[in-house]
């Protein structure tokens, strides 16, 4: 269940390009599923809530939370900064987690940056239910690469890819997701960049294979009260709605989301604003 706590931080430590941090979660980590997100309150000069993916839940503590943290503005780096023992707000664990297939088929988990976080734990799963699983993970270049190690030790096969060729494959993480389609895999698994999300939801329609993306849009509340983190995406009546991307997302079917209209409202969206004569 979804709660808000004080939550004690327990260690921040460098983790490759990135930082790790975990804090006790009593009565929160158990809840967590992979695909959910945190929403943290950061400093107070900046009242909204910044989101992350969890990355793993543990039982140290009675139940803790690890998260990947990038530091790009004031609230990542004020996070960066916490020492074990402060307290964060946290709200946890937040929206829709990824769908687990009820057969063992082969699956392929693409992850992005720090976008590979929330997969290891789904690798895992899939793999638990007898899921053969391979993970594409990919990056800019050499000095973003994140978790190659960990997606070793989670899945049967890394296939790895840097645009500028300075780690294994020149090329976008599509290209081995090609030659892994090819070979018939159905089930398809993306966290990353929102471009990234569009190559990989266009190549899975391409061969037929059904791709879920965990989206990162950008977030103020968090739990489905203010509308900023709206997307369009067509819903089974083939009709498109903005649907909040905190609580009927982060993950979304690939093939549902109109990836290059997102930031606007589609004209047929349904209760789009007229167009005006004046
Ligand atoms: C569901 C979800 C999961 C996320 N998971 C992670 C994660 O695992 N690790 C991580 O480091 N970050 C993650 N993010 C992005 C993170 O929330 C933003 O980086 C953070 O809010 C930036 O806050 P800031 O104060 O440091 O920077 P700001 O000053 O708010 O922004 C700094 C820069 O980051 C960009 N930015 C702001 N918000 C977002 C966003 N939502 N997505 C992408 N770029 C953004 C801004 O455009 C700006 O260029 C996630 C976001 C969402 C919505
Ligand atoms: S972030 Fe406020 S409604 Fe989604």
């Amino acid at each position: 269940m979804t709660a808000q706590a004080d939550a004690e931080i327990l260690s921040v430590r460098r983790d490759g390009p990135y930082w790790q941090m975990s804090f006790a979660a009593p009565g929160i980590a158990d809840g967590f599923r992979p695909g959910h997100f945190v929403a943290i309150a950061v400093d107070d000069a900046h009242i909204l809530r910044r989101a992350f993916s969890i990355r793993s839940a543990s039982t140290k503590a009675g139940g803790a939370l690890q998260i990947i943290v990038s530091p790009k503005g004031p609230g990542t780096k004020w996070l960066v900064e916490r020492r074990p023992g402060d307290l964060i707000n946290v709200i946890a664990p937040l929206g829709k987690p990824f769908r687990l297939p009820t057969e063992p088929v082969p699956c392929v988990l693409v992850g992005g940056g720090y976008g590979v976080a929330p997969l290891f734990e789904l690798a895992s799963q899939l793999r638990a239910r007898g899921c053969p699983v391979e993970i594409i993970v990919g990056a800019g270049d050499a000095q973003r690469l994140y978790g190659v190690v960990e997606a070793r030790r989670v899945s049967d096969a890394v296939h790895v890819t840097t645009d500028d060729g300075s780690a294994g494959e020149h090329g976008r993480v599509t290209d081995p997701l090609r030659r892994i389609l090819a070979g018939g895999h159905p089930a398809v698994y993306a966290c990353g960049p929102m471009g990234m999300l569009q190559a990989v939801s266009e190549v899975s329609a391409e061969f037929g294979a059904v791709a879920q993306c965990a989206v990162e849009e950008s977030m103020a509340c968090g739990i489905g009260v203010c509308m900023t983190c709206v997307l369009p995406v067509i819903g089974d009546d083939g009709v498109t709605r903005m649907v909040r991307s905190c609580t009927e997302g982060p993950v979304f079917f690939g093939d549902r989301v109109r990836w290059s209209e997102v930031g606007t409202v589609p004209a047929d969206t349904l209760g789009a604003p007229e167009p005006r004569d004046d």
